[in-house]
């Protein structure tokens, strides 16, 4: 009996094995979508790939670099570009990430459109000024308990040309059966240092990409990264400025202050309010204190939450979201550069917009 139930199970797994081969092979062999032809920007760039891979992975092969901050896990929305042609069907996993108007011009996830046929598609034109870098690790130097800042040196090409609030992708390699994945990182250094970059990285629990960067990456370490991405930077206004950051949102706001200061900006006051938990959270407060000294124009906030009341702490007190209310209770002439988690910049947002701050004046990435 035993030894029936047995062979009849050894049947089952030997024709399981037996399908998952076969469905490999016609993947390969009758699958074969050829060489594929992908249009850019209506002829700007033409590129010919082999079919099967998704339209992130083909262009990446070829040096066009989307943001991509989940690594092409269909988590972040970040991949955004427009198929006019040859997309096939919208898959459901895009969904969330794309609004009716969206949808109906044709934006896409390139992470969830395959290669299958000629495409014909859009992208903005700055992402044609993204490369991969091959970068050594000149230092990792603990900021807090959970935040180290990373200084590279890049080795090729040499020199990285961005915008102060502008980020960069991380690749991280392989380690203890942890598969190599690309994280966004905000620049913390100055746009004029071009050899350089520095990143501000907190260690989430059981993150793979932070990790790595806490406890295995090496100095003298080589890395890649490619960059830069986004449209988080200094607007070219007036406007007077209130900065809300928490935890390693610290690295884009860091550089934006200091690039208004290394460009002379001095005609818009700024507040930073950066929250934290406790006093073992903050970081760059002599720093902080010497750009005050030196610039009358700007003012820091640093706000605990979690401080023990009989601490020797006499700074602000309370949730960030509070603080900035206090101290602004009408914002309706000022921008607002944010940066933090999602949960945090929601409820900044919601404050200002409160306190009479019209909703194109505020500008934020969410980590
Ligand atoms: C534009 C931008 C700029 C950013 N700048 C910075 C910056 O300057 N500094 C900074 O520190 N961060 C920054 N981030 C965040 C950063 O990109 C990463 O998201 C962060 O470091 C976490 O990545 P990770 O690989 O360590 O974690 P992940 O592996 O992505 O995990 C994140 C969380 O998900 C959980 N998780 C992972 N896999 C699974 C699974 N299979 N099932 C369930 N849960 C899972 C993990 O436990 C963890 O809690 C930025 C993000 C963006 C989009
Ligand atoms: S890369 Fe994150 S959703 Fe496509």
């Amino acid at each position: 009996m035993l030894l029936s139930v047995l062979i009849s199970v050894g049947f089952l797994l030997g024709c399981g094995l037996f399908l998952a081969a076969l469905l490999l092979l016609a993947e390969k062999k009758i699958l074969n979508y050829g060489i594929c032809r992908i249009q850019i920007n209506a002829g700007r760039k033409e590129l010919e790939v082999a079919g099967g891979s998704s339209l992130l992975t083909s262009l990446a092969e070829h040096n066009v670099f989307i943001p991509s901050a989940c690594g092409g896990r269909g988590t972040c929305g970040y991949c955004k570009v427009t198929v006019h042609e040859g997309g096939g069907a919208i898959h459901p996993v895009e969904e969330p990430y794309l609004t009716p108007e969206e949808i109906a011009a044709n934006v896409r996830l390139a992470c969830q459109v395959k290669v299958r046929r000629d495409l014909d598609i859009a992208i903005p034109e700055e992402l044609f000024s993204v490369s991969r870098y091959r970068a050594r690790v000149e230092h990792k130097r603990p900021l807090t308990h959970d935040i180290v800042e990373l200084r590279l040196k890049l080795l090729d090409p040499p020199a990285l040309t961005f915008e102060a609030g502008q980020y960069v992708q991380l690749e991280s390699a392989e380690y203890k059966g942890r598969e190599s994945v690309m994280r966004g990182y905000s620049i913390s250094s100055l746009p004029t240092e071009t050899s350089h970059i520095e990143l501000i990285i907190r260690l989430v629990p059981d993150g793979i990409c932070s990790t790595w960067v806490f406890h295995h990456l090496k100095n003298h370490q080589e890395v890649n990264f490619s960059g830069p991405y986004g449209f988080f930077h200094l607007a070219d206004t007036d406007a007077p400025i209130i900065c809300i950051a928490g935890g390693s949102g610290m690295a884009p706001i860091w550089s934006i202050i200091r690039d208004m200061q290394a460009r002379g900006i001095t005609h818009r006051p700024t507040t930073y309010f950066f929250g934290a938990l406790t006093q073992r959270d903050l970081f760059f407060l002599d720093e902080f204190k010497q750009i005050e000294k030196d610039a009358p124009w700007f003012k820091f906030v640093p706000a605990l939450s979690q401080e023990p009341a009989d601490s020797d702490w006499t700074g602000e007190r309370g949730l960030i979201t509070d603080v900035v209310n206090r101290h602004f209770p009408d914002a309706s002439q000022h921008e607002a550069y944010l940066c933090g988690s999602p949960g945090m910049i929601d409820a900044a947002i919601a404050v200002l917009q409160n306190n009479g701050m019209p909703e194109h004046h505020i500008f934020y990435d969410k980590f």
